[in-house]
């Protein structure tokens, strides 16, 4: 039985990144739900290295703040001066002196990689007892990248750098893809040989090949399937190309394990969010962080989930969700925004220009309309009228509002927390409660309504109201409806106001 090869990662992560014109380092840009750092350390997680080193250099405290966040056990090392990728490998090692084994590199920008084609680089390197074997691939468009030059025998003798290059090999398209496997102690020895004699005055990592060679040292090629996984990126031109590049990958995943994705080019879904089978994302659909998509639900059009968990059979249409939940049948949108802890159970519904906040939405409960629900636990089969607020906050403290199950709180409604609708009860449109409403009983605090005969007439003479009701009431319209007299007190308190039709919501459902 062999004996399992102690393995070290060190991934480069110094450069600057000058094209990318950031203030963020190249390496912590963002590609659909990673750092193109983030990437290139779960593309290597699977190696089950026993160290992995991370070299930094350029807004090295931000970037080691992130592998604090994402990969703890990362070691990151300095690299003060960025004086080549041959360097940054020497110190990287000098931080680990006691490395044997394989040490795989992996340049920080080359975020498409998948971890399948590492794990077969260093299975063909380690197979095939290699000094060093490098991943190339044949690509349509090699500028910029270093050139695989073979000899006859289709041997690999060197890799070139562009700018080194004679014309001969810059018309090669087999190109290094910045990814390797060495032998810890001949990477080591041939690290301490490296020159600077060249047009960038670097140590480059590449000439390891050509000493490694010159010395009858076995080093490999191992090519990539797909020259897509090499990509690098250099500027946000190449960043939006791959991530436009990812997103086919990904979409393709989920439609193969049968999710149905309508418009896959306006669909971006992150590499952390997941997608049970027969759930349907229909256009303009953002999938981001950890949402997590219900078997059979329908998400879209126009819809972004941030960390949000949509279940079974749900429906958002046309919706913003950052941090929410959303039960399984429940249906949103369109046109709702649900913020961090907004729970919505089972079969509940929360429609059109509605934001929920922090905020228990029960099983089979209704906020159909216009509302605002902050701070609140709603109960099972409740119905939360049009433009109902639950007003939770008093400038300085937020509050909380319970309604009970199948309360009914007419439109028009401001719930003053904290405060208590009970089970069942009702409250009438209109009202603004800031007192627990006991169950069954009526809630309303309506003024009184008064209709003043005639002032139109008096005071907007002239106008087409004026007009129109001088010809209504020549009719007779008003001849059923009871009116009083300017300054006039009129009935119709709690009694009339209370009646079911004068409470209810608006939905016609
Ligand atoms: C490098 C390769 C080239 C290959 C290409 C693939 C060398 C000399 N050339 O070129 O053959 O085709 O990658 O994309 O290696 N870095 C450091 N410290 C340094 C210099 C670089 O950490 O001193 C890091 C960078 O942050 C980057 C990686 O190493 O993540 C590669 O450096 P970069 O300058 O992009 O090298 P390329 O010119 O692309
Ligand atoms: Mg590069």
């Amino acid at each position: 039985m062999p004996q399992p090869h102690l393995r070290t990662v060190v991934v480069l992560a110094a450069g600057e990144g000058k094209r990318m014109k950031s203030a963020l380092p190249k390496v912590l840009h963002p590609l659909l739900g990673r750092t193109l750092l983030g990437h290139v350390l779960t593309a290597a997680a699977p190696l089950a290295a026993d160290r992995t080193v991370v070299v930094v250099g350029h807004g090295a405290e931000q970037v080691r703040a992130h592998l604090t966040e994402i990969a703890p056990d990362a070691t990151p090392v300095l690299q003060a001066q960025q004086l080549g990728t041959g360097h940054a490998v020497r110190i990287a090692l000098e931080a680990v002196p006691d490395t044997s084994g394989t040490v795989v590199v992996i340049n920080g920008d080359v975020p498409l990689l998948r971890a399948e084609t590492v794990a077969a680089l260093v299975a063909a390197h380690e197979g095939e007892g290699a000094a060093a074997t490098v991943l190339a691939a044949e690509v349509p468009d090699p500028t910029g990248l270093g050139r695989i030059v073979r000899d006859a025998a289709g041997r690999l003798e060197q890799i070139v750098e562009e700018r080194d290059a004679t014309p001969a090999q810059r018309a090669l398209r087999e190109i290094n893809a910045g990814i390797y496997a060495f032998d810890a102690v001949r990477l080591r020895d041939a690290l301490g040989k490296l020159s600077t004699d060249n047009e960038q005055g670097e140590e480059y990592l590449t000439d390891v090949f050509g000493l490694l060679v010159s010395a009858g040292e076995p080093v490999g090629v191992h090519v990539a399937a797909d020259h897509v996984e090499t990509l690098g990126c250099n500027d946000r031109v190449e960043l939006a190309g791959l991530r436009r590049l990812l997103r086919d990958r990904v979409n393709e995943a989920w439609m193969r394990t049968g999710v149905s994705i309508l418009d896959p080019e306006t669909t971006w879904i992150d590499v952390t969010a997941t997608v049970e089978r027969d759930a349907v994302i229909d256009q303009n659909t953002q999938l981001r962080g950890t949402t997590a998509v219900g078997a059979q639900a329908v998400v879209g059009p126009d819809v972004t989930l941030i960390d949000t968990v949509v279940g079974a059979a749900a429906t958002v249409l046309r919706s913003h969700a950052v941090g929410a939940e959303v039960g399984p049948g429940a249906s949103v949108g369109p046109y709702a925004y649900l913020r961090p802890a907004a729970r919505l159970a089972e079969k509940s519904k929360v429609g059109t220009f509605v934001e929920v906040k922090n905020s228990e939405v029960g099983p089979g409960a209704k906020v159909p309309h216009l509302s605002y629900v902050g701070d609140a636990t709603i109960g099972a089969k409740a119905n939360i009228g049009a433009a109902t607020i639950f007003v939770n906050y008093d400038g300085v403290n937020k509050h909380r509002t319970v309604v009970g199950e199948a309360a009914f709180i007419g439109c028009d409604t401001s719930l003053i927390a904290p405060v208590e609708v009970g089970a069942g009860a009702y409250v009438a449109a209109g009202s603004a409660i800031s007192q627990d409403v006991p169950p069954g009983a009526l809630g309303v605090t309506r003024a009184p309504q008064r209709s003043i005969e005639g002032w139109v007439a008096r005071k907007r003479a002239g106008t087409v109201s004026a007009a129109a009701a001088e010809r209504a009431l020549a009719e007779g319209a008003s001849a059923d409806t009871p009116v009083a007299r300017e300054g006039e007190a009129i009935h119709g308190g709690a009694e009339t106001v209370g009646r079911p039709s004068a409470t209810g919501d608006t939905a016609t459902e």
